[in-house]
């Protein structure tokens, strides 16, 4: 059945949007940014942002930055307090990050030739004055990446800030916490099974079938992603679809999901169980 659907022409954007998932990170943007960042010497602020899960048992959060001026040593610095410091030390930038602030002393890295810049945590050793602690289940850690820049008079600036509200998942499964969640109404909109008896060859009609359905199932609409990818729900189309879709609408067509789409993420990282 599939070899059919491959064969039928399909549109470009379906091709452009294949193209743009295989080169995608491979796991969901987390946290959210805050504080005003001013302009370093490239003349764009620096951009800060994170990838990974929040769920807490998986330890699993990349930093990142971009729009880096180059070749520019710098760390990150982190708290739980969220502050506005114009110009800490004679920096052209703001500090975000008050109260206890621990510094990644061993992570001081170069931006390099593409003005980036990446940190893998440990949520069992988040840096902090007194030394390193565990990042609990409630916990919202603020993170900020401090660099050496060109521009005078501080050739110091420092990135947006950027919040993590960190979380656990424990045992979502599919029958308990998510098909629910297909099967309730949402908004101006009827329930997901109330659609998909077969839409785009989705067919969500019970639990066993749905899951049987999705789980590692190549979408026929979103060709050539799955339904679910357990462990990386960017690459998934369900979660995708609760979201900006590369491909096609957001789901529910023509209203809003009722249900937490940040539960169907977690479901997914933490592996998709039944
Ligand atoms: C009013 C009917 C309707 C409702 C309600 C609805 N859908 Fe859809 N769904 C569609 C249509 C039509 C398409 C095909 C067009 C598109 O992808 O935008 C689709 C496509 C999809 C696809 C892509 C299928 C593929 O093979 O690529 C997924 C996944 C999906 N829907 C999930 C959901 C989820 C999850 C919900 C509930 C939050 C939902 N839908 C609610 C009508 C609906």
């Amino acid at each position: 059945m599939h070899l059919v659907q491959r064969l039928k022409p399909r549109a470009l954007a379906t091709f452009a949007f294949a193209a743009a998932s295989l080169s995608s990170a491979a796991t969901a943007q987390i946290g959210s940014t805050y504080c005003v960042a001013a302009p370093n010497s490239t003349g764009s602020i620096s951009l800060i942002s994170a990838t990974g899960s929040t769920d807490v048992a998986l330890n699993d959060v990349t930093l990142g930055v971009s729009s880096l001026p180059l070749n520019q040593f710098g760390l990150f610095v982190t708290s739980q307090t969220q502050t506005f410091v114009m110009n800490p030390g004679g920096s052209n930038g703001n500090l975000c990050v008050g109260g206890m602030i621990g510094r990644f002393n061993a992570g001081i890295v170069s931006s390099g030739a593409t003005g980036t810049v990446s940190l893998a945590l440990d949520l069992n050793a988040i840096a902090a004055p007194m030394g390193a602690y565990s990042v609990m289940p409630g916990d919202t850690v603020n993170f900020q990446f401090w660099h050496r820049d060109v521009a005078a008079p501080g050739f110091s600036n420092l990135s947006q800030g950027l919040e993590i509200q960190f979380d656990s998942a424990p045992g979502l499964t599919f029958q308990n916490d998510i098909y629910p969640l297909l099967t309730q109404p949402n908004i101006n909109a009827g329930s997901c099974v109330s659609c998909h008896g077969g839409i785009c060859g989705l067919d969500l009609s019970t639990a066993q079938d749905a899951y049987n359905n999705l789980i590692n199932v190549e979408s026929v609409c979103c060709f050539p992603d799955d339904y679910v990818v357990p462990g990386d729900s960017t690459s998934s189309v369900l979660y995708q679809k609760l979201g900006n879709p590369t491909c096609g609408s957001a789901m529910p067509f023509g209203g809003t999901f009722a249900g937490d789409p940040d539960a169907v993420r977690d479901w997914i990282d933490a592996g998709a169980p039944f």
